[in-house]
């Protein structure tokens, strides 16, 4: 009865599991994972298996993992072979592969009637029939993004606001005090909470501050727009071009926009200058418009927060002004573990936490970088896999001149005192 073969997915099988995926589904319901998924997870790759009769492929298994669960991402048989136990066949060498591996939970969901259905019940998965299953979509439509790539605007990538290693003291505010109220504007207008709308990022170069304004975008789904006020400059003149790109920006649904290193627009010494004047005032009527709407957070940054225009810092235009300093000595450890991770190497990170202090985390990336690309040559050179040691990040940091001298740091240190609002 059997008649056909199941073997392990190969990259040759490609063509051909698209096309039975294609043929499969009986109800014509849109399933819950794209075929692009699928494809992906295929050519990641991830456990798949295929059934073969006659050289010929009649139907595919393929998922999807993640620590110890996994996801059945597509069950596909050809119609001629529908309701003989080959669907069952598939899911059964798969779950072997899956389990085999570490896998404690496989998930699979169907719409209802769906091919791959019934072999599911034949294998023992449970029908979870007390789970509704939610959706939302993205906020962004199609014409919404080529309306945002005219404006400069991208889409964050999903997940770097996980990625943002160690700093768990900034990360906890910028999480309660900007992401939440954003996030859940309901609840917190239930409790009385304005959403912010501009905030201030101040600390020493290299200390993560683009890196945040970037991973509170991911974090929200919403578009990161970064504004350049020296292009501005030369293209409008800076108030006009402000203005410009100020209306623009009103017309987007929700958005994050950042200006880094405003005290160049902002500071108190260009004052000195009429035509700087403008600019600073210029500036803040747009951030008074720009408080005006929902859905929207202006991110600035500065090295140096004792030059901006004082103006600038008064009650009303930013809800808050944080400091983002240099990595304590448990943040130092979660960035180095993240590089040695990438890696692949096998080091002391309470090590070389201890002997990167002072090191930013622009810092100590250039270290894992000059090391990563070293044992990379190195493997090259050898024909085998080189492993960076302790010992290779250790001398790498002695040569290294850390980016914030111990002055800057201590002056951060009273800036802070002077100046953050939290
Ligand atoms: N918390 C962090 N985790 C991982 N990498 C970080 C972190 N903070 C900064 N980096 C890395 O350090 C470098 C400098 O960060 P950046 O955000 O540009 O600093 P700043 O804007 O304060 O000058 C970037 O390569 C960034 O990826
Ligand atoms: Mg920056």
């Amino acid at each position: 009865m059997t008649g056909w073969l199941i073997r392990d997915y190969s990259q040759d099988d490609l063509e051909a599991v698209v096309r039975i995926a294609t043929e499969s589904s009986t109800t014509g319901e849109p399933p819950l994972f794209q075929l692009s998924e699928a494809v992906a997870a295929l050519q990641a790759p991830h456990p798949a298996v295929v059934a073969v009769a006659d050289e010929v492929m009649i139907g595919a298994a393929v998922s999807s993992v993640e620590g110890d669960r996994a996801w059945i991402l597509r069950i596909c048989m050809s119609p001629d072979w529908r309701n003989m136990g080959l669907g069952t066949a598939l899911i059964t060498a798969l779950e072997h592969r899956l389990f085999a591996g570490g896998v404690r939970t496989v998930h699979a969901a169907l719409p209802e009637g769906e091919t791959g259905a019934a072999a599911l019940r034949n294998c023992d998965f449970d029908d979870r029939s007390g789970l509704v299953f939610f959706e939302k979509r993205g906020r962004v439509t199609p014409q919404a993004v080529g309306m945002l790539s005219s404006l400069g605007a991208e889409l964050p990538a999903g997940g770097l606001w996980q990625k943002v290693a160690g700093m768990q003291r900034e990360k906890a505010l910028i999480e309660r005090r900007l992401v939440l109220p954003l996030a859940y504007p309901e609840l917190a207008s239930q409790h009385g909470v304005e959403p912010p709308r501009a905030v201030m990022l101040f600390g020493p170069p290299g200390t993560g501050k683009s890196t945040f304004a970037h991973a509170i975008a991911s974090r929200l789904a919403w578009p990161f727009l970064e504004l350049f006020p020296a292009r501005l400059a030369a293209e409008y003149g800076l108030a006009t071009g402000l203005n410009r790109r100020f209306d623009e920006i009103a017309q987007l649904h929700h958005v994050l926009v950042f200006i880094d290193e405003v005290e160049e627009v902002a500071s108190a010494r260009s004052g000195a200058d009429a035509t700087a004047v403008g600019v600073v005032n210029e500036l803040l009527k747009a951030i008074v418009r720009f408080r005006s709407q929902d859905g929207r957070l202006l991110v600035c940054a500065t090295n140096n927060v004792t030059t901006l225009d004082p103006a600038f810092l008064r009650h009303g235009r930013f809800d808050y002004v944080l400091p983002i300093g240099p990595p304590d000595h448990s943040a130092r450890v979660a960035l180095w573990e993240s590089y040695l991770e990438r890696a692949g190497a096998e080091a002391d990170s309470e090590g070389l936490a201890s002997a990167s202090e002072g090191f930013t985390p622009a810092d100590i990336a250039h270290v894992a970088r000059t090391v990563s690309q070293a044992q990379f040559e190195r493997t090259f050179d050898t024909g085998t896999r080189a492993r960076p040691t302790t010992d290779d990040y250790l001398n790498t940091i002695r040569g290294t001149r850390p980016t914030v001298s111990s002055t800057m740091t201590q002056e951060f240190a009273d800036h802070s005192e002077r100046f953050a609002r939290i």
